[in-house]
């Protein structure tokens, strides 16, 4: 297939959808932007102000109060979801395009690996809502409570770039599937196929006024979203620096309920006993740099044991030169395109600081430069650098993994904690002792014993200290689009 070409034929919708309909936001501006792929220009997405996301809110509002969606039954929901899913399973190839065309990452991986996980994300939620039971509490013969969970109201969902339809499922899944109505702010980089998704979600049968998407930049359209008084809960992936500002922005509006997963620089350590290097160095290069290392939960931060040091160095350096990024669109390339001129300047500036520092620097040898302007960055291991350096400590949110040396175990616990993030982390080791021991030490919400990023649907996933608070995915996800109400009852006789 011809995917630019694909996509040259597509009729691109570029407007907000607010109660059930496409709209112009009403001060007529639109979002700013530069194709990573090209240098192409292309601004033209609405942008929401407030004006705008009060309309999303009021709509949102409305719905949920109407109880049409939120006083439908568990069945009804479960059904109109699976049929979502269904509709963007059919729509595969246009997701997929939008997101390439936007973001510059890899067609192929969009199409055979990231659309399909937010499908079946979907697909989960859909699927356990009507397995879940409410609680009783059987107090004595004459009391006795019923604790429930009732949706929240209207939710906003602020969602990032970096991986648009999969985080936007785990969120909006949940969300929908307890009943509450949604106002989704997608990331000003990658808006299209959250536009799209929208009118899927008409076809789908759910309700005007339950899901909203309000384009814009964070500052403008993100802020009043996570400000607005009528929205209960606020969930949000990105920076922990724009996550610190959503708690307080949900302190100086109405306490809303906030859901927060702010990235990380996941620790991967590699024991003395670890038989397995080259499978070790394998699984990394295959959850570090397929996305351009643009992954929140990429292992960065690779502690190897003195021992296996070399040898583990030697294989990733094989390994990494399965994942130079090349033109998106030709469906020959796994991996595509930073997502934009400013990330690509962050993540240049990272690895010129490391050059400069006096670390080892490898970087992948194959080149597949396909347009002067492409935001490209070749992989790259950084080694024998100062445990304390900023490269070891900041998520650089690239093709850049750090390597040091721990001189046991415990040393290399010692390392992996001393983080301010805890999203994820993984230990390769052939002694079960030592898994656990590790696996129980090192302060992540999700860990891996030999293997990487394989979770599924059930595990849920969210971090520790500035990493987050709050899960995705699991059935523990409908916690947090609920509040617990206690229903206490007395029996007179
Ligand atoms: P960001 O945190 O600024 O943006 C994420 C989302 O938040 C976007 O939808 C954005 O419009 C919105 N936003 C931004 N400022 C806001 C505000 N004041 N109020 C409400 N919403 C706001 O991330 P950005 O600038 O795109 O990337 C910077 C760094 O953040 C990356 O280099 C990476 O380290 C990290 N990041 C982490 C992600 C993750 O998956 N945890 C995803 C994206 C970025
Ligand atoms: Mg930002």
């Amino acid at each position: 297939m011809n995917v630019q070409n694909s996509i040259g034929k597509l009729k691109i919708e570029k407007r907000a959808y607010i109660n059930g309909k496409y709209v112009n936001a009403i001060g007529g501006e639109v979002i700013e932007k530069i194709s990573p792929i090209d240098g192409t220009d292309l601004s033209g997405i609405v942008s929401c102000k407030k004006e705008d996301i009060n309309l999303a809110v009021k709509a949102a509002k409305e719905a949920f109060e109407s109880g049409v969606w939120s006083r439908s039954t568990h069945t009804y929901r479960k059904e109109v979801l699976l049929c979502l899913a269904s509709l963007m399973e059919e729509k595969r190839e246009i997701l997929a395009l939008l997101d390439t065309y936007e973001t510059g990452r890899a067609y192929k991986n969009y199409y055979e690996d990231s659309i399909p996980k937010a499908i079946e994300a979907l697909r989960y939620f859909a699927e356990s809502i009507d397995k879940y039971y409410d609680m009783a509490v059987p107090a004595d013969n004459t009391e006795f409570g019923i604790i429930k969970k009732v949706p929240l109201g209207v939710v906003g969902l602020i969602i990032p770039w970096n991986d648009p339809m999969v985080v936007a499922a785990w969120k909006y899944g949940p969300a929908l599937a307890m009943g509450n109505s949604v106002v989704l702010k997608p990331a000003e980089q990658s808006s299209l196929s959250a536009i799209y998704l929208a009118g899927l979600t008409k076809e789908a049968g759910i309700p005007d006024g339950v899901f909203n998407v309000v384009p814009g930049y964070g500052e403008i359209a993100g802020k009043e979203l996570a400000l607005h008084k009528d929205v209960r809960g606020i969930f949000f992936t990105g920076s922990s620096e724009v996550g610190k500002k959503i708690m307080t922005y949900a302190g100086k509006s109405n306490m809303k309920k906030v859901g927060l997963e702010c990235g990380g620089k996941g620790p991967y350590i590699i024991t003395d006993s670890c038989s397995n290097i080259k499978e070790s160095a394998k699984v990394l290069a295959d959850n570090m740099f397929y996305n351009q290392g643009q992954i929140c939960s990429a292992p960065s931060k690779v502690i190897v044991a003195e021992r296996k040091y070399d040898e583990f160095l030697n294989a990733l350096k094989v390994e990494c030169e399965r994942y130079v990024p090349g033109d998106p669109f030709d469906d020959c390339n796994n991996v595509g395109c930073v997502v934009s001129r400013e990330q690509y300047n962050k993540v240049k500036g990272y690895i010129d600081e490391g050059f400069k520092s006096g670390a080892e620097i490898y970087q992948a040898k194959n080149v597949k430069k396909h347009h002067k302007n492409a935001c490209c960055i070749q992989p790259t291991i950084i080694s024998c650098i100062d445990e304390k350096n900023r490269l070891v400590t900041e998520e650089i949110f690239g093709p850049v993994v750090v390597v040091l040396k721990a001189k046991d175990t415990y040393d290399a616990v010692r390392i992996a904690n001393d983080s301010n993030y805890g999203l994820a982390g993984a230990v390769w080791t052939d002694d079960l002792n030592e898994a656990f021991y590790v696996a129980n030490s090192v302060e992540t919400g999700l860990f891996h014993i030999n293997s990487y990023g394989n979770d599924d649907n059930r595990a849920p996933f969210g971090g520790v200290k500035e990493s987050g608070l709050g899960k995705d995915k699991s059935i523990y996800a409908f916690d947090e689009y609920s509040d617990l109400k206690s229903i206490w009852v007395h029996i007179r006789r």
